[in-house]
């Protein structure tokens, strides 16, 4: 708390030795006053749960997981916030010395092509009033060892920096650069995807992309994101494209 230097983000802050998911846990509370901005972070996660359905693993009391809870005045851009999450997280780690970390649309921040930090963006309406968003953030920090299935995709800080940090500091930068994307975000402030732009792996490459199901190799040449979010991409005709979160994957 001391070290915490946001005036709102993370100043309500919950603590869970044990749980099965954070994200999930966020969906069970009820939206009051004062937990705009509220964090739950936990040392062990033992359903934690990723994009596509998938698991996210973690070791015990190595990393950084955690779940932030809004409730904004913007109903829209939600993709776009998610990837301010991830320029936050970014930017919090290239100030640590020798580190040169990147972001993977839609939302993954790496290091030397391996993935460090995943997050995943759940949006809970009552009726067609949107509730809350749920951005939960799986960050490796000091864990030392993958299974040998993630070898070749995922790293850590420690890994990379070849020493273990301190969670706290670097949680609390986070919270402080996310404080400032965040009003950014809501203000539809034309800096936050020019600087997501500046750091996006693969801008102006041609690309592999898969558009609903179909697989487009070569075709587009991967622009990074337009003001509201969604992918740009220009294609052999000189034509743009704008494709949402759901309708695209890429592969770079
Ligand atoms: C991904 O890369 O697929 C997203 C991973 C998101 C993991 C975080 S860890 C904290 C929060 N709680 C969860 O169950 N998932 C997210």
């Amino acid at each position: 708390k001391q070290k915490l230097a946001t005036s709102w983000l993370g100043r309500s802050f919950y603590f869970f030795e044990e749980i099965p998911s954070t994200n999930s846990y966020c969906k069970t509370i009820k939206m009051e006053e004062g937990l705009h901005g509220a964090a739950f972070l936990t040392d062990y996660q033992t359903g934690g749960r990723g994009q596509h359905k998938r698991k996210w693993e973690t070791s015990k009391k190595q990393n950084l997981t955690f779940s932030l809870v809004f409730c904004p005045q913007r109903k829209d851009g939600f993709i776009l916030l998610t990837l301010a999450c991830a320029l936050a997280v970014l930017e919090a780690i290239n100030d640590l010395e020798g580190l040169q970390a990147k972001l993977k649309w839609p939302n993954d921040v790496l290091v030397d092509s391996k993935k460090l930090c995943g997050i995943l963006t759940e949006t809970q309406f009552t009726g067609n009033q949107l509730e809350k968003i749920i951005i939960g953030i799986g960050l490796n920090v000091n864990q030392s060892k993958f299974p040998a299935s993630l070898d070749d995709y995922a790293t850590s800080i420690a890994l990379e920096k070849g020493s273990p940090l301190d969670r706290e500091t670097l949680l609390a930068n986070i919270f402080l650069k996310l404080e400032k994307r965040f009003h950014q975000w809501e203000n539809y402030n034309p800096r936050l995807p020019r600087s997501i732009n500046k750091h996006m792996i693969g801008f102006g490459k041609w690309t592999r992309l898969s558009v609903n199901g179909e697989m487009l190799d070569g075709k587009h040449k991967f622009l990074g994101i337009d003001g509201t979010g969604k992918l740009l991409t220009l294609d052999k005709d000189l034509e743009l494209n704008t494709y949402t979160y759901e309708q695209v994957r890429v592969f770079l």
